[in-house]
């Protein structure tokens, strides 16, 4: 299996991170994806689906089958899915790397936050797209955290930021994966790739914003890795306390703000005398 080591882990509170990341930029993530009546979808790596419940409500004819290699988060994503009543979704626990499906299989293919954990982010799309029909679209979401900035600005903020960078990319992951999806999927030998930023930016104007994305899903995020950042020696424990403290103050009234780019790319597969 060639998941590096899942940064954030699975414990509880990642669960409902990802919960909450998911709410707080819903419309500017899901906005515009929505899938045909009667169209098979395969979500990968759907994890505790977040993102499950908000593609099958804004998809209720169409059938989509989401997996992921823990089973763990397999049963909480079940779990949500009955809680909602949704009855369009299947879960399977199956690894990208080896899935249980005949090709061209799906209609549509999606998956959100997980080529940026993975060792071999192209061989996965590659592997993704032997099990999608010729014609059929490929969505893949992706944060990029090189793309953040935010104030008050303090070095002991900025260190504890690029902690989380160095420890996914000691664990094989890329954090700064969403700048490179135009290459990923063109590798992967995708067509008609099309990339669009989407930057979500907060004050104190918006305070929901600033709750769910700011407090509950990326300082959260940022505190799930003191443990490797101090055993790496990425940074002392004084520096660390100082930049969580420093963080939470760009995420309070009346002067904190933050800024955020998650990149959306959609890719066609034609057919093999097209390509
Ligand atoms: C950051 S979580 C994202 C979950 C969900 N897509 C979301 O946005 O809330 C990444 C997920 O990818 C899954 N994953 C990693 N490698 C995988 C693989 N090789 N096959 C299937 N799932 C994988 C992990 O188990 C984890 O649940």
């Amino acid at each position: 299996m060639l998941m590096s080591h899942y940064v954030h882990g699975y414990s509880e509170r990642e669960s409902e991170r990802l919960y909450d990341q998911a709410n707080a930029v819903r419309e500017l993530l899901h906005g515009d994806t929505d899938y045909p009546t009667g169209s098979e979808v395969l979500e990968a790596g759907c994890g505790v689906g977040a993102q499950t419940v908000i593609l099958a409500k804004s998809s209720p004819d169409a059938q989509i089958t989401s997996i992921d290699i823990s089973l763990d988060s397999i049963d909480k994503a079940k779990d949500l899915i009955n809680k909602e009543g949704i009855l369009n979704v299947h879960f399977r626990q199956a690894d990208i790397f080896a899935l249980p499906f005949e090709e061209e299989r799906f209609d549509h293919i999606f998956l959100c936050f997980v080529l940026e954990h993975l060792q071999e982010p192209v061989r996965a799309l590659m592997e993704l797209r032997k099990v999608l029909k010729t014609g059929g679209s490929l969505t893949v979401i992706e944060g990029d955290h090189g793309s953040c900035y935010f104030y008050p600005q303090t070095d002991e903020a900025l260190q504890a930021w690029h902690c989380l960078i160095q420890v996914q990319a000691h664990l094989n992951g890329n954090s700064l994966v969403g700048r490179q999806l135009f290459p990923l999927l063109k590798k992967a030998r995708f067509h008609n790739v099309k990339i669009s930023p989407r930057m979500v930016y907060t004050d104190s104007s918006k305070p929901k914003l600033m709750d769910g994305f700011v407090k509950k899903t990326i300082i959260p995020m940022v505190e799930g890795i003191e443990k490797q950042a101090l055993e790496l020696k990425l940074i002392n424990k004084t520096s660390w306390n100082k930049g969580i403290q420093d963080l939470h103050k760009t995420a309070m009234p009346p002067d904190g703000t933050f800024c955020y780019t998650f990149f959306k790319g959609i890719g066609i597969k034609q057919s093999l005398k097209h390509v």
